[in-house]
């Protein structure tokens, strides 16, 4: 097969890429792609740096024996914990990762306040501290962590009291504040869009990095002389250590939000 009919390796570490997958094939409608989602060991955003190092890697270097031409980390929490480590690890692989989409909210005109939801471990980690800080003197950036978000995504809380209870609590403490951007900072977050901007309260822009990635993975294919030449429409597998979660899978991949 000539490398640049190989598939697209994806990986979350469940359910929470396929909001950037979507993006990606909506930009890339001729590539093929692969997505490995590791269900059972979400959520990873409360696990050890180390523990989400070796399961991304593991899962990514998976991907490659498979013969995927490039790797999309579609995890907020992976890409922090793990993707220098891959690029040493595989110089000549095509890795994009995401991270919270902080830029475009803190440098919008209207902007002061931008609130970045997140899970604990990418909040806590360097990379994230210093995109923050970077950004400080254009907005207030305000950070919270989710703990347990991702995994009421994972069971399928997306519309229910179960999420709008979590929600108001989240939320309390900002009933104050004015807030200008909600940034998802976690790929599961944007299949629960709604019930931020209702349990919010207020009008609120809110942003995540999908098309940001999706065109970040479309200029390194180019660049690596990778972009397919077909045609015909591309192809979506869905893999995931929780085998009977791939019927979930193709329910987000459809679902209007
Ligand atoms: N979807 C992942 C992210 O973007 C992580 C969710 C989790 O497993 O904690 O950070």
């Amino acid at each position: 097969m000539d490398k640049q009919d190989r598939p697209i390796g994806f990986f979350d570490s469940g359910l929470g890429g396929i909001s950037v997958l979507r993006a990606c094939t909506a930009l890339l409608p001729h590539e093929d792609f692969l997505y490995f989602g590791d269900s059972v060991n979400a959520p990873y955003g409360e696990k050890s740096l180390e523990t989400v190092r070796d399961l991304t890697i593991r899962a990514i270097e998976d991907l490659m024996d498979q013969g995927v031409k490039a790797v999309v980390v579609a995890c907020n929490t992976a890409t922090s914990a793990a993707i220098a480590l891959l690029r040493d690890r595989h110089p000549h692989l095509p890795i994009i990762g995401i991270e919270p989409a902080v830029k475009p909210a803190a440098q919008a005109h209207n902007s002061s306040s931008v609130l970045v939801m997140a899970t604990p471990l990418t909040i806590q980690e360097d990379k994230y501290q210093k995109l923050a800080a970077a950004f400080c003197h254009e907005a207030n950036v305000i950070s919270l962590p989710c703990k347990g978000l991702a995994e009421l995504v994972e069971q399928g809380h997306m519309e229910d009291s179960v999420m709008d209870d979590y929600l108001q609590t989240l939320f309390l403490p900002f009933r104050h504040c004015s807030v200008e951007y909600i940034v998802l900072g976690c790929t599961h977050y944007p299949f629960v869009r709604s019930a931020l901007r209702k349990n919010f309260g207020r009008p609120v822009e809110i942003i995540d990095g999908s098309d940001g990635t999706a065109r970040q993975l479309k200029r390194q294919l180019e660049a690596a002389g990778l972009l397919s030449r077909r045609q015909a429409d591309g192809r979506v597998t869905f893999q995931n250590s929780r085998p009977e979660m791939i019927g979930k899978c193709w329910e987000l991949y459809n679902l209007v939000y």
